[in-house]
């Protein structure tokens, strides 16, 4: 490399060293489109073809020329970069071209307000933060009624108006024998205070889903299903309900099992009778519409329709994570909209800062807008001008020409996924599976754990990673599994992607089903 350096690994070395342990510890030196460059040992430039994609950031390709000309122009011309607590018109107008685009996908007139950030993650947890500030409200708006109706019940018993039933005594398992005075009025009251206290008291629980990846904050992460990344943290934040994305009937079940009552009281006619509301407990359902870090899973239809269906019926938010899967990867600006998914908060990160700006943004429906979150979420670098610019520019580019970068995300990717399938088609035994939609593409290999082969079968637990450091070091082309899902390959390349890119990924495919059809484990671990 390039900057080789001195003494002490002190970034990460372990991951390093772990890397290199697979043959993927590269220093690239220079990046454009689809192409990474890294020096070999002669200084010469060696081109590597990015399917990674910046784990899907890239969706304008590395080092865009219309991007970095307005970075470069940003830039000389002295923006403001850091100027907090000031006007932000070029925020207002991101949020109203991400508007613009929402309500021409949701086929809707309702506006989303947008609260920016620094990352994925981050805008995940501004949206849980957001959704928790929400369930307070609602929890108070509807406790607070209760005292008063408690305060007129009283009254109307004193004063000789309503008497207590023994059906509202038997609802909080009171014995409704001989109890109808004022004692056994303050019994029940007290017993209401109680428990609903208690309700008010639960930590609120999330619903996500299996194979679901929010990112690695101390909230996100207890939302990612991933034990590893998620067990070790579970102390630090509240805990969520994980759901099979093959079972929708599971989505009531969950319900059922978490939801809670608040107990309340009525004056009807001339008797005190208890009444139950649902409470909010529930803080919000999480979920990709594809899931990327799970190994490109993409939701079906039917399971959006259930989530849709039975969080309507609890007035659930839904919180819709397109950090990976939108900014137009699935064809569709929204992947959720594949699916006829309709969210009250969406994620959006990756793509947004086009490659230069680290920037991401959470939309809320403004039905479900608090506006008291603005005095208590911020952050010193987010909704700065410099990305806000770029993103707008990113916004543009996708937008021109009615909509052109979405139709070749659609068209690229369905020229990889036709070749995925032709490799599939040869090696049926060797490929398990194709996923995804758009340049959101999974390729799952079958299971290596009983491979014939020693080399391959003791690298099954990796097996993803050890194909990955093959096809970099014999095929230049850069693609990684995640940890979730190590048999499937991730591909994710910027919607410039040449049919001569799909072609060299083509022959390098060919070439590890080609070695796993020989068991060829000594090749393909290189040693
Ligand atoms: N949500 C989704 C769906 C993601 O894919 C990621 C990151 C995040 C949130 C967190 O974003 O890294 O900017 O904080 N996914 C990467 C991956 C890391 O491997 O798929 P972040």
């Amino acid at each position: 490399g390039s900057t080789e350096s001195p003494g002490l690994e002190l970034a990460e070395p372990f991951l390093l060293e772990w890397l290199a342990s697979v043959g993927l510890d590269v220093e690239y030196v220079r990046a454009e489109g689809n192409t990474l460059y890294y020096r070999d040992a002669d200084g010469r430039e060696v081109p590597v073809v990015d399917y990674a994609g910046g784990y899907g950031s890239l969706m304008l390709g590395h080092n865009n020329p219309e991007i970095i000309a307005l970075a470069k122009s940003l830039l000389d011309g002295g923006v403001p970069v850091h100027a907090q607590f000031s006007r932000h018109p070029y925020a207002n107008q991101v949020a109203a071209a991400l508007n613009t685009i929402l309500q021409r996908e949701l086929g809707t007139t309702d506006a989303y307000s947008a609260i920016f950030a620094n990352t994925g993650a981050e805008a995940v947890e501004a949206a849980i933060k957001h959704a928790e500030l929400d369930r307070r409200m609602r929890m108070d708006e509807l406790a607070a009624p209760i005292a008063e109706h408690l305060e007129a019940a009283r009254a109307a018993l004193l004063g000789g108006e309503a008497s207590l039933s023994g059906e509202a005594l038997g609802a909080l398992g009171f014995s409704a024998t001989e109890r109808v005075d004022l004692a056994a009025f303050e019994d029940l009251a007290a017993e209401i205070v109680r428990r609903n206290e208690a309700v008010r008291q639960r930590p609120p629980v999330f619903l996500s889903l299996e194979g679901s990846f929010h990112g690695k904050l101390m909230g996100s992460v207890q939302l990612t299903h991933n034990e590893g990344y998620r067990a070790p943290f579970s102390a630090l934040a509240a805990q969520a309900r994980f759901i099979p994305r093959d079972r929708p009937e599971a989505i009531k079940e969950a319900v059922e099992a978490e939801r809670a009552e608040l107990f309340d009281v009525v004056v009807e006619g001339d008797t005190i009778a208890v009444v139950r509301r649902e409470a909010p407990v529930i803080c919000a359902f999480v979920l990709e519409p594809i899931q990327g870090e799970g190994g490109i899973n993409v939701i079906t239809r039917e399971f959006a329709a259930e989530v849709q269906r039975v969080t309507a019926e609890i007035d659930c938010p839904v919180v819709i994570d397109e950090v990976q899967s939108g900014m137009g990867r699935s064809g569709a600006f929204l992947a959720s909209t594949l699916v006829g998914l309709r969210g009250d908060y969406y994620a959006l990160a990756k793509s947004l800062g086009g490659g230069v700006a680290k920037s991401s943004v959470m939309l809320v429906r403004r039905d479900r807008y608090r506006k008291e979150f603005e005095l208590v979420h911020s952050s010193t670098f987010a909704k700065d001008a410099f990305s806000c610019f770029v993103a707008l520019k990113v916004l543009e580019l996708m937008e021109a020409e009615d909509g052109r970068v979405y139709r070749l995300a659609a068209e690229r990717g369905q020229a990889l996924r036709t070749m995925f399938e032709s490799v599939r088609a040869d090696f049926p035994e060797i490929v398990a599976d194709i996923r995804g939609e758009g340049l959101m593409l999974g390729f799952e290999f079958q299971d290596q754990s009983e491979a014939a082969s020693a080399a391959i079968r003791d690298n099954a637990g990796f097996f993803g990673y050890v194909a990955a450091g093959y096809l970099l070091r014999e095929h230049r082309i850069r693609t990684f599994p995640t940890a979730s899902a190590v048999h499937t390959l991730r591909f994710e390349p910027s919607v410039y992607l040449s049919d001569a890119e799909i072609a060299q990924l083509e022959a390098g495919l060919r070439d590890v089903c080609g070695i796993l059809r020989a068991q060829d484990g000594e090749r393909l671990v290189g040693a």
